[in-house]
């Protein structure tokens, strides 16, 4: 599992672990914790390194990858993107060589709704034109566009999850979210009405009932059951596919805020700022083929939960995995 010690990874390694499988992290910790792993085995290497892939491949005996890591912001992908293009997409390429070389031939893809840019309707469906407005998911799109010539040639099977918007945390409360800085509007509001900055507000003029962004917010866990789901099909003799992971219930961030108010009794302090560029003003999920072909369903799809754990993973580790272990 490249990637696995950063945030969905980490939530995925322990859906995987109680799935019964073992579960080798490889990750860089740019972003990552080692907290996270909880205790299973993690080699630090580059995913641009493809001897160091190869070898953690062959010395865990892996017989699929799942692969997260990467780079994930949409406004440094603008103003870097030979960065983004040398992690996300040199970085995939250099595992996909790895797994070639080591007859490694299954493949679990962590892309994102980026790749659709702005939508012609919605719910977006997986049939839906890809036309990223960013270089990040621009990034995602070119590995997604890369996988079937590596399955033609190197027989890599793969499946390709487009996240909506990753939220929430372990409901055990023994995982969550920490990035630093963090871009993410839940945690944003969280460390709000814990006493942290006030968080902006980034346009109140859209298309939408009360002019905030609509956005599908997907739980962690139900992500990582994606994971495990996405994994099975292809120990089945699955062929590829494409899905999409998320609710199919969109939440303004207006609703991010009161539901945070609500959920902690705190005010979440914020401002309003200007639109940010690239930011379409719905975005949201079908989840039908997921769900009929892989039997997923998101258990934990109310805001009120999503907000709930967080609050509970943010309210008892406020600096994070630093202070966690
Ligand atoms: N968070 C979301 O809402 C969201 C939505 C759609 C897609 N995604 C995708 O899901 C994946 C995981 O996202 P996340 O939120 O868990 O991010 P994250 O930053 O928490 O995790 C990424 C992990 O990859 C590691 N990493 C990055 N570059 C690496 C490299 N070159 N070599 C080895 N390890 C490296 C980091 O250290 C980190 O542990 C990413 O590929 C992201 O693009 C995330």
């Amino acid at each position: 599992m490249t990637g696995g010690a950063g945030y969905i990874g980490s939530h995925a390694a322990k859906a995987l672990r109680h799935a019964a499988r073992q579960v080798v992290i490889f990750d860089n910790l740019s972003a990552g914790h080692r907290a996270a792993a909880l205790g299973a085995p993690l080699i630090e290497g580059d995913v641009r390194d493809v001897d160091a892939v190869r070898r953690a491949i062959r010395e865990s005996g892996a017989t699929a990858v799942m692969h997260f890591a990467a780079w994930l912001s949409v406004a440094d992908s603008v103003a870097d993107p030979i960065g983004y293009y040398r992690n996300n997409v040199t970085g995939t390429l250099a595992t996909l060589e790895a797994m070639a070389a080591e007859q490694c031939g299954q493949f679990v893809f962590s892309s994102t709704c980026a790749v659709y840019g702005e939508p012609n309707e919605v719910p977006l469906r997986e049939t839906h034109l890809t036309a990223p407005i960013n270089t990040y998911g621009q990034t995602k799109l070119a590995v997604e566009h890369a996988l079937p010539h590596f399955e033609r040639a190197y027989g890599i099977r793969s499946i390709r999850l487009r996240y909506f918007n990753a939220a929430g945390a372990d409901p055990e409360a023994e995982l969550g979210e920490d990035h630093s800085p963090e871009i993410h509007v839940i945690p944003r509001a969280l460390d709000a009405a814990s006493g942290g900055p006030p968080m902006d507000v980034f346009g109140e003029d859209y298309p939408t009932p009360d002019g905030t962004c609509l956005r599908d917010y997907v739980h962690v866990t139900d992500l990582a059951d994606a994971h495990v789901r996405a994994l099975i099909r292809l120990e089945q003799g699955g062929a590829s596919a494409i899905y999409n992971v998320g609710t199919e219930r969109p939440s303004s961030v207006r609703e991010v805020i009161a539901t945070v108010e609500r959920v902690t009794g705190r005010t979440v302090a914020h401002r309003m700022a200007p639109r940010r560029p690239g930011d379409p003003a719905v975005l949201y999920a079908s989840a039908a083929r997921i769900r009929d072909e892989l039997g997923w369903v998101a258990r934990r799809p109310a805001l009120e939960t999503i907000v709930g754990d967080a609050w509970r993973w943010h309210s008892t580790n406020p600096r994070g995995f630093q202070a966690a272990r």
